[in-house]
């Protein structure tokens, strides 16, 4: 064997470290923002198993304690991979999302599998939803005719929380959508804005995809209610939700998600009514919000509500951000007003994002605390899902609109699906592991949220 010089084998090192490096990225080329968006993708995807033998096909390993990821975190991961796949054109992940997305479905075609119901809140079915919707407005493959499609999916989510059993009847929280599905499950009495507005969130895409105005009808009576129980501010905070009977102690907590999927409604609503003016306030107001509240740190993503010293967030909080970004930019398609206001942020945000991938074994894993500059060592799918979504926004703006039932999409729907009568089918016998993880989420937010909350008032 021939004996290699040292200062050959040090330039082969430094060679391969750099191979190796941080993730690096030009956000004014978008070439430069597909490859690193691919790097990225492919790093999220090291934490699913799901197409391995022994794993669940669509979901991340847990719920906890067998894993970090309740079932939500699944549905959220194909959302953000259906958005990047649109996006950056890469379609190589194609069949991995429809295996997932089609595994879950469960057997009433309403992503509500019986395996999850045991901790089922109507924001969690609702993120598979909108997994579903995504697909119907990107024109992702339909399934064969003799499976559930896209927008039937949704649609059935959608119908089942329309439904009385989901919902609160009388009094002050007349009409508010319950956190959780079970009553059994503790955030039954919880009317809270996330289950509220994903409703909504659904039913202005439903509207623009179907035409079908009831959706909007729904969606736009579900803003009121948010508005009217003060969840949203008259400054456009957005809070985090209150409990029965009155739903008139609220829980001041506010997290990027839920602000965003009012926005990405709103601009719906915005855009199917074609620029009504009280529907271009709130999409303005929300907008500026999300910036006041969400990028006051220089312009970069931070979560007011856990992220602050000694703040923790959870791996649920440590994802959100992903999702504020894909949605502001999905706001900017629907409603273009915004483009001057918003790319700048998400631009600013986006790099601080990439900046701190540096972490793992390949040197680019990314982290949570964005505004430090520096990789934090957290890790985690959430993480990695909010650099692609980051870099994902980036480009939105400049690919197709989400499509509708009269300008190319092919999903077929069901008006009908999720409407029959016996759609909480009798509890299934619940596992420790189960019961423990539901509850563990609940008592998290909740004491997490109000701690914040105490934390913020009391400074
Ligand atoms: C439900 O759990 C069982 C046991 O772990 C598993 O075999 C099955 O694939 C799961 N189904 C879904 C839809 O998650
Ligand atoms: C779009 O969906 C609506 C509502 O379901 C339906 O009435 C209409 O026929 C559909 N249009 C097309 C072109 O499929
Ligand atoms: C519109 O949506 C409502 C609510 O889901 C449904 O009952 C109705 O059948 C739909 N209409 C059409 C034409 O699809
Ligand atoms: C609605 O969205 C389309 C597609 O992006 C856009 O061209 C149009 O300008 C939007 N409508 C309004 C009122 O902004
Ligand atoms: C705009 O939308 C609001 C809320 O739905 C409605 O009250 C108002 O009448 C609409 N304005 C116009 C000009 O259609």
């Amino acid at each position: 064997m021939v004996r290699l010089p040292n200062t050959l084998l040090a330039a082969c090192g430094l060679l391969a470290r750099r191979a190796l490096g941080a993730l690096e990225v030009n956000l004014d080329d978008q070439a430069s923002i597909k490859a690193a968006a691919a790097l990225v993708a492919e790093d999220l995807l090291t934490f699913y198993h799901g197409d391995e033998p022994g794993w669940v096909p669509g979901i991340l390993p847990g719920p906890p304690p067998d894993g970090d990821y309740y079932w939500w975190q699944g549905g959220a991961m194909w959302g953000a991979l259906l958005d990047y796949r649109h996006t950056m054109g890469d379609k190589q992940f194609d069949d991995i999302i429809s295996t997932a997305l089609l595994f879950q479905v469960g057997p009433n075609n309403d992503f509500m599998p019986p395996n999850w119901t045991a901790s089922m809140g109507n924001d969690d079915q609702a993120f598979w939803a909108y997994a579903g919707l995504l697909a119907a407005e990107t024109g992702f493959t339909d399934p064969p005719a003799d499976q559930p499609q896209w927008l039937a999916l949704a649609q059935a989510v959608f119908n089942e929380q329309t439904h009385i059993d989901r919902r609160v009847e009388g009094g002050n929280c007349d009409w508010g959508l319950r956190w959780q599905v079970y009553r059994t499950n503790n955030g039954f009495d919880y009317i809270n804005t996330v289950a509220n507005a994903c409703y909504f969130n659904m039913g202005a895409r439903l509207h623009r995809y179907t035409g079908n105005q009831t959706y909007a009808d729904l969606a736009e009576k579900t803003w009121d209610l948010i508005e009217r129980l003060g969840y949203v501010s008259d400054k456009f905070d957005v809070y985090d939700g209150a409990h029965l009977p009155d739903c008139t102690e609220i829980n001041r907590a506010q997290f990027s998600y839920n602000a965003a999927m009012l926005l990405q409604g709103a601009s719906f609503m915005f855009n199917t009514t074609n620029g009504n003016s009280t529907w271009k306030a709130r999409v303005q107001g929300m907008a500026d919000g999300i910036k006041r509240v969400f990028f006051a740190q220089n312009g970069i993503a931070y979560e007011p509500s856990c992220e602050p010293p000694p703040g923790k967030c959870n791996s649920d909080m440590q994802s959100y951000r992903g999702f504020m970004h894909r949605w502001m930019a999905n706001s900017i398609q629907m409603a273009p007003f915004l483009y001057d206001e918003l790319m700048p942020t998400l631009k600013t945000s986006a790099a601080a994002g990439v900046k701190q991938c540096t972490g793992g074994a390949n040197g680019r894993m990314c982290g949570f605390h964005w505004t430090s500059g520096v990789y934090d060592g957290l890790t985690g799918a959430g993480l990695q899902m909010n650099v692609l979504g980051a870099l994902t926004a980036l480009v939105m703006p400049t690919v197709s609109a989400p499509l509708t039932n009269t300008t190319g999409g092919t999903s077929k729907g069901n008006p009908d699906a999720g409407q029959d009568k016996t759609q909480l089918p009798t509890f299934a016998p619940i596992t420790t592991g189960d019961k423990a993880g539901a509850s563990i989420l609940t008592i998290l937010i909740i004491t997490g949220a109000l701690s914040a909350f105490a934390w913020m008032s009391l400074d």
